[in-house]
């Protein structure tokens, strides 16, 4: 006797929608009645606690299948990988305990708003990235990087041989699909924060491409490259968190020779369209557009790219928009993109958005749910991304706004 996809969702909290992507997927493949309807046996029911399990640990899918089948080829390598995320997160959470204790036996006399925004501040000064450094946003990077793969990275190949920086990795999970992508080019990979480092050197290691592709901890204000080294730069989804991006990319068009191209993909909160549309939804992505701005960063970056790689000093400035749309004809971009990418990212800033004082946390909790509710079959959610390219041109000019040679 099995049970159905629905007692399967009672019991373990999933919902029917995912179990039917997992079986899609390879994850739970149950049988199916005559009339077709799926029915999970116990071995089938043991290995979804398995992948749930699994799941839970940040792994994506088809690593998930890939562990329970026995045919991941380097199983060592994913939990490796995993460990370093796991790590990083733990460093992360110890900085944030520390800075908090330290706060709170400062302000022990003088407690109530002040010391809550006393906490907040102390918090964004220990990182002002405001996604965080959390397993769960590794997971959010990975999945938006397999999710969107096609869209931001279609037609970005070079040569054979050609030196590629990549600025602002993160976990590597862009990384990975560019080196994959340009087989026979080499890669410097530069992260601000340590913990990425590692989590995307194991990333770059259980792909298999760490002989060229070298991880390191670098500033893009101050890339660790001596100048005109490398053919191209790529930047993704870094702009957006920097106070002086137009600085930013000055300094990498330093490192890139002559001739070189820049390849820039950013986003733009403000692009989001939802149906059904939601009051709430918009304040919740209105609290992480506002949180992103007072860490010094822009949300809505995406349509600024012409202007600033201009201003940057970079020849035969292009941009393309590039919307996703998910609907019930693409149930994929429905769970990867607007559930796990982008409700998953703005899902991110409930507590210092509510701790700021942006938002009551009952109307942050009915923004997710109506962000969640266009994932539904009737239910549409677009979102439109920013790809930039630019070149140095092989002439030598200065990027100085005021140099003559620019006029
Ligand atoms: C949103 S993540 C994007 C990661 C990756 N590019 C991706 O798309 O998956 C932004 C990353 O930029 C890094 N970062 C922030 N400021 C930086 C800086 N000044 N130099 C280098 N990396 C920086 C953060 O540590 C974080 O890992």
């Amino acid at each position: 006797m099995g049970r159905t996809v629905g007692e399967l969702a009672e019991a373990t909290g999933l919902s029917v929608r995912v179990l039917r992507h997992w079986d899609e997927r390879g994850v739970v493949s149950p049988s199916r009645t005559p009339a077709g309807h799926r029915l999970y046996d116990a071995d089938d029911v043991v290995r979804l606690h398995r992948a749930i399990t699994l799941r839970a640990l940040g792994l994506r899918l088809d690593r998930v299948a890939a562990l329970l089948d026995g045919t991941d080829p380097d199983p060592a390598a994913t939990l490796r990988a995993h460990l370093a995320g796991v790590d990083a997160d733990l460093r992360r959470r110890r900085v944030v305990r520390d800075r908090l204790a330290e706060v709170l036996a400062d302000t022990a006399a003088e407690p109530g708003d002040h010391v809550l925004s006393t906490v907040l501040r102390e918090m964004t000064m220990v990182g002002s990235y405001v996604h965080g450094y959390r397993a769960t946003e590794a997971t959010r990077l990975r999945d938006q990087a397999a999710t969107l793969a096609d869209l931001l990275h279609d037609g970005v190949a070079f040569d054979d041989g050609a030196h590629v920086l990549e600025a602002g990795c993160g976990v590597g999970a862009q990384t990975v699909v560019l080196a994959a992508r340009s087989p026979g080019a080499r890669f410097t990979a530069i992260d601000l924060a340590d913990g990425q480092v590692a989590a995307a050197r194991a990333r770059v290691a259980g792909a298999g491409l760490a002989d060229r592709v070298d991880v390191r901890v670098g500033d893009v204000h101050a890339p660790p490259l001596p100048a005109g080294s490398v053919d191209h730069v790529v930047v993704f989804f870094l702009l957006e968190h920097l106070a002086a991006p137009a600085e930013a990319l000055t300094a990498l068009r330093r490192v890139v020779r002559p001739g070189g191209t820049i390849t820039v993909v950013e986003g733009d909160h403000a692009s989001t369209s939802l149906h059904p549309d939601s009051a709430d939804a918009r304040a919740v992505i209105a609290c992480q557009v506002e949180l992103q701005r007072r860490a010094g960063g822009d949300a809505s970056i995406g349509r600024r790219l012409h202007p600033l790689l201009t201003a940057a000093g970079f020849d035969d400035v292009a941009v393309t928009p590039r919307t996703v749309h998910a609907h019930a004809g693409r149930p994929d971009l429905a769970e990867n993109f607007t559930r796990r990418t982008f409700t998953a990212m703005v899902a991110g800033v409930r507590e210092p958005a509510v701790a700021a004082g942006l938002i009551t946390p009952e109307r942050f909790d009915a923004g997710v749910r109506d962000l969640l509710r266009t994932a539904a079959p009737d239910g549409t959610f677009s979102y439109t991304f920013f790809r930039a390219g630019g070149t140095r041109a092989a002439s030598t000019r200065s990027v100085t706004p005021t140099n003559p040679d620019r006029s």
